[in-house]
């Protein structure tokens, strides 16, 4: 067999083959002659170039006799596994994406400016897929395998990773990258369209005045770039405690304390809880919690700490309307090893959850805060949504595009006299209700 077609033979699942060898031994070799460390400094096409030269010394120096064809694809080969993720280096270095994932060895997806499309791009095998993919979940210390199938990791350079692997995938080892996400500010989000000047200006009030905000949304529509935004508006001398899985929040106070959850390492061992987090945060004298995603039985000591003194705290947590957030907490709260009946964890978010801001992404990739809603309900009373601010929607047009329009309605009197005694100027745009039928008001259980 010529070494072309051992070094680019789809059907090398399985061992690594002759051809792994030689680009195993090759590998080390020029690794031995070169110091990628020293080289990191270097743009990335300097690097691969640089690379390039030494390898092909080596190859004439010492290689078997090859033909060009030949010769460069062990070049490109070799290089490639000593960068590290091969043909997924320059999609990581492309700024305009935001996401990459790879159905198995032969389907490459990226999502750009919240459009997805699929790269005329393959890996040789599902082996190189999972080499790749060993590679990267070693950077962080975990180990992807039969008996572990599933790793959710974070790159040291931000970016957090997902793989699953056969036999639990079907489609062969599936790996989804989605890049450290750029921050944006309240502004910034303005101009996609995501929220307009109005929202901002409640909103800025809410977080002021210490209202507990939880931000929902289905996956990826927008959370924690919501979540870091709103924290922005927290005033500077107040001590904030933010606590994540992944780090991806970058608050610009100077008076913030970051925790970050820890998995189990190989052995198992080690495990640190976002629960076990939020509940050291609260020994840490805290002015304000924000945890990034619930989705645990931290529900529970989140929901605490908010009725109990640690008043404008912000959290995100994933549903796909305002009432299914709460009935979210309240299940995940119900999680929690402490028995707490179901009707008074009901009990608990009314009184510990105040506002409601739910984002959904549109057909058109746009992310958008589609209701702001007051809970306005106490003690056992069924959940009271007020809707004080919706999107709505126009059809899709042909150009692909959704269109729609803010509205708003009137506050809660409660909400108005809280935003006024906390000397926040209370919307004009939204107004304050008089009688309870002006509320834009609906109740779940
Ligand atoms: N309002 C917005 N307009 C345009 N793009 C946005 C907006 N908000 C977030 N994005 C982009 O969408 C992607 C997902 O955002 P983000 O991580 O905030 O979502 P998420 O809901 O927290 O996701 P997950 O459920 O995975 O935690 C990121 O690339 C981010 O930059
Ligand atoms: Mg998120």
């Amino acid at each position: 067999m010529s070494l072309r077609a051992r070094i680019s033979t789809p059907e090398d699942h399985g061992s690594r083959g002759e051809d792994g060898h030689l680009v195993a031994s090759y590998r080390a070799k020029l690794l031995e002659e070169i110091d990628l460390a020293e080289m990191s400094s270097l743009a990335a096409a300097e690097r691969r170039a640089r690379l390039e030269r030494v390898l092909g010394h080596i190859i004439s120096r010492e290689g078997p006799v090859l033909s060009t064809v030949e010769r460069s694809q062990l070049i490109r080969r070799v290089v490639d596994e000593a960068l590290g993720l091969g043909i997924l280096e320059p999609l990581l270095e492309d700024a305009s994406i935001t996401e990459i994932m790879v159905n198995g060895p032969d389907a490459i997806f990226v999502e750009r400016g919240g459009r997805v499309e699929q790269l005329p791009l393959r890996f040789v095998s599902a082996d190189q897929l999972m080499q790749t993919i060993e590679r990267i979940v070693s950077t962080v210390n975990r180990r992807v395998d039969e008996s572990n199938p599933m790793v959710d990791a974070r790159l040291p350079s931000g970016e957090r990773v997902n793989v699953i692997i056969p036999p639990l995938s079907l489609t062969g080892p599936t790996l989804t990258i989605r890049r450290f996400p750029r921050s944006f500010t309240l502004q910034e989000l303005i101009g996609f369209g995501s929220l307009d000047e109005r929202m901002v200006f409640l909103l800025a009030g809410l977080v002021q005045a210490k209202f507990n905000i939880i931000v929902s949304g289905a996956t990826g529509t927008g959370k924690t770039t919501l979540l870091n935004a709103l924290s922005g508006l927290i005033p500077a001398h107040e001590r904030i405690i933010t606590i994540e899985d992944s780090a991806e929040l970058q608050l610009q106070q100077t008076h913030v304390v970051r925790l970050e959850s820890r998995p189990p390492n190989v052995e198992g061992k080690g495990q640190v809880t976002i629960r076990d987090l939020v509940r050291n945060s609260l020994r840490m004298r805290p002015d304000r919690i924000v945890v990034g995603e619930v989705r645990g039985g931290e529900s529970l000591d989140m929901l605490q700490a908010m009725s109990t003194g640690h008043d404008g705290s912000l959290a995100t947590v994933h549903a796909n309307s305002a009432e299914d957030a709460l009935t979210r907490l309240q299940t995940l709260a119900s999680m929690s090893d402490v028995e707490v009946p179901f009707v008074a964890l009901h009990d608990q978010i009314n009184s510990a959850v105040d506002v409601l801001v739910q984002l959904t992404r549109f057909a058109d990739g746009a992310r958008r805060i589609t209701e702001i809603a007051v809970l306005d309900s106490h003690g056992g009373e069924p959940y009271r949504l007020v809707t004080v601010a919706r999107f709505l929607a126009q059809p899709l047009t042909h150009d692909g595009r959704v269109y729609g329009t803010f509205e708003y309605f009137p506050l809660p009197r409660r909400t108005a006299d809280r935003l006024y005694m906390a000397g926040q100027p209370v919307p004009q745009a939204f107004g304050v209700a008089r009688t309870a039928d002006q509320l834009a008001t609906r109740e779940a259980r």
